[in-house]
C-alpha cells in the first residue's frame, strides 16, 4: 500500500489500516445535486467527480450525483446544503443574489466579451476571493465551472433592443437580470429552470436566456422560433459545499477531494466552449429553430441598451471589483 493510501484512511486521528481493518469503514457520502441534463458542461463535471472519487477514495467516499433537478429543484438546493441534506452543488452565479451581492458581477451585461476573459477573471486573486465570499452564510466556493455565454431565445428575432419590448422573458433569480430586461422595455418573471420548458411551450413567457447546451439539451429551441446570438452575459457556476461538512472531513480525505476537483474543473472548463458548439450545431440542423447573427454595429446597439444597469448595480458590487472586471478583456471595446 502507497504511503498515500496510508494518509488516505488515516480517518479521525487514527491510523486504520483499511485492508487490516476488522470493521469495513462506512463511506463518507457525498450527495451531488444539480438542474441540468448529464450531457453538459454541468452533468459531466459531476459524473467525472463521482468516477474520480470512487476511484481514488476507494470505498472511503462515495457519491451520488441527482441531476435534472430530481433531487432538488434550484429553488430548494442551497437551503438543502444549508440543511446537510446535500454536500455539493454547482449552481449558476445567478442563484446566488441572496447571498453575495459581489456575484452579481457576473450576471452585468456585455461585461465580459466571452468566456476567456470570464476565465481570466476568475483566476485573478479578486476572482477567487469571490468563492468565499458566502462564509457567512455557510456556503464555501470551491471552484468556478464553465457554461458558456448567454444566447436571446424568443418567439421573433431579437436584432434590436426594441424588438424585446412587450415581450416577458424567464430569468433566473438575479436582480441584475431582471434590471437588464427593464432596460429594454420587456417584462421577467423568476422561474425555476425545471419549469423553463414548459413555461416557453405554454407562452407563460415569450423569451428567455441561456447557453446552447441548456438550449439543446431541455429541448428549448423546440419552443423558441427564433435565437439571436448576442453573447451578452455569461452562465458559469461555483462549485459549493457546506464548510461544516467540508472542515469536518479527515485532512487526507479533503486533500485528495481537493486534487479532484482541481482535475475535474480543468476539464469542465476546458471542453465547456466545444460542448456548446457542438450543441449549437445540434440546434441548427434540426432546422426547428432560426439562428440569428447580430453584426458588430447590432451588438453595439444592445450592449448601449444594456450599460446603464452597470451604474444601477456598482455600489452593491462594489466599484473596485468593476474595474478589475473590465480589465480582462483583450480588447477594449470601443
Ligand atoms: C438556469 O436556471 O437557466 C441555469 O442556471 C441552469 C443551470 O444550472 O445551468
Amino acid at each position: 500500500m502507497s504511503l498515500k493510501h496510508l494518509l488516505l484512511i488515516t480517518l479521525g486521528g487514527l491510523f486504520l489500516n483499511h485492508a487490516q481493518a476488522a470493521e469495513p469503514v462506512t463511506p463518507i457520502v457525498i450527495h451531488f445535486s444539480h438542474v441540468v441534463a448529464d450531457d453538459t458542461p454541468k452533468g459531466q463535471g459531476a459524473l467525472l467527480f463521482k468516477e474520480l472519487v470512487e476511484k481514488r477514495l476507494n470505498g472511503l467516499v462515495k457519491v451520488e450525483v441527482h441531476g435534472h433537478s430530481s433531487l432538488y429543484g434550484d429553488e430548494q438546493e442551497l437551503q438543502a446544503l444549508l440543511d446537510g441534506k446535500v454536500q455539493m452543488l454547482a449552481p449558476s452565479l445567478a442563484k446566488f443574489d441572496t447571498y453575495s451581492q459581489q456575484l452579481r458581477i457576473f450576471d452585468l451585461p456585455f461585461l465580459f466579451d466571452d468566456l476567456a476573459a470570464v476565465d481570466r477573471f476568475q483566476k485573478r486573486a479578486k476572482g477567487r476571493q469571490l468563492l468565499r465570499s458566502m462564509e457567512k452564510h455557510n456556503i464555501l466556493g470551491l471552484a468556478y465551472w464553465h457554461n458558456g455565454m448567454k444566447q436571446l431565445s424568443a418567439t421573433r428575432a431579437l436584432t434590436a433592443p426594441a424588438d424585446a419590448a412587450g415581450l416577458s422573458f424567464r430569468i433566473q433569480p438575479s436582480d441584475v437580470l431582471k434590471a437588464q430586461f427593464d432596460q429594454v422595455g420587456a417584462t421577467t418573471q423568476k422561474l425555476p429552470f425545471s419549469e423553463l420548458y414548459a413555461a416557453l411551450k405554454d407562452g407563460r413567457v415569450q423569451g428567455a436566456e441561456n447557453t446552447w447546451s441548456n438550449i439543446y439539451s431541455q429541448n428549448l429551441y423546440s419552443v423558441q422560433p427564433v435565437i439571436t446570438e448576442t453573447h451578452h452575459g455569461v452562465l458559469d457556476y461555483m462549485l459549493v459545499t457546506n464548510p461544516r461538512f467540508w472542515f469536518g472531513l479527515p485532512h487526507g480525505v479533503r486533500t485528495e477531494l481537493e486534487a479532484i476537483i482541481d482535475e475535474v474543473t480543468f476539464s469542465v472548463n476546458h471542453a465547456a466552449a466545444a460542448r456548446n458548439a457542438q450543441d449549437r450545431k445540434r440546434v441548427i440542423d434540426s432546422g426547428a429553430s432560426q439562428v440569428v447573427a447580430l453584426s458588430a454595429e447590432q451588438r453595439r446597439a444592445w450592449r448601449d441598451s444594456m450599460r446603464p444597469v452597470w451604474q444601477q448595480f456598482e455600489d452593491s458590487i462594489g466599484a473596485e471589483l468593476l474595474k478589475a472586471a473590465e480589465t480582462v478583456n483583450r480588447k477594449q471595446q470601443e
